[in-house]
């Protein structure tokens, strides 16, 4: 059973949450000043090992606690805030066409996933009422 697993899965997700922003910010921040063709190829290809480690996580936690996004209404948000922040999030690193627009886009998606962070920690789609 996944649930005997909880603690494991829970330990795996916030890691992976902190290593995944944590590479973003670098990335971003990289691109900011020398342009996105300047990011090493190490900062281009850990994101997906990560971020793949976060989702699988979320999932397998989803399941270990028989919560599920379209079913509990901040699982919900956070699965919509996630596809936000990945859309955003393209263009504070590559989409953005000038740095004023990247820089936007990383102001935009550090918001982005300070919400999703709010809505893990209070089970809440509207975690400002606490
Ligand atoms: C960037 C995306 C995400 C971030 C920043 C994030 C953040 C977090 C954090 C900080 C926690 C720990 C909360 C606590 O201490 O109680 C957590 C737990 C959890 N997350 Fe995520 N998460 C993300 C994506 C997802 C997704 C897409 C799902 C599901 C579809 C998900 C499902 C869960 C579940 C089920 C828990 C366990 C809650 C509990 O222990 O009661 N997460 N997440």
């Amino acid at each position: 059973m996944l649930v005997e697993y909880y603690p494991l899965l829970r330990a795996v997700h916030v890691t992976a949450v902190i290593v995944s922003i944590s590479l973003f910010l670098v990335r971003a921040l990289i691109g900011l000043r020398a342009g996105p063709a300047s990011v090493p190829k190490l900062l281009r290809i850990l994101p997906h090992i990560v971020d793949t480690l976060l989702l699988g996580s979320a999932v397998c936690l989803s399941i270990a606690l028989q919560k599920y996004p379209f079913v509990d209404g901040w699982l919900t948000a956070k699965l919509l805030g996630l596809c936000a922040y990945i859309v955003v999030g393209t263009f504070a690193i590559r989409r953005g066409r000038t740095p004023a627009i990247r820089a936007l886009a990383l102001v935009g998606a550090l918001i982005i996933v300070g919400y999703i962070v709010g809505t893990a920690l209070h089970h809440d789609p509207a975690p400002w009422r606490w």
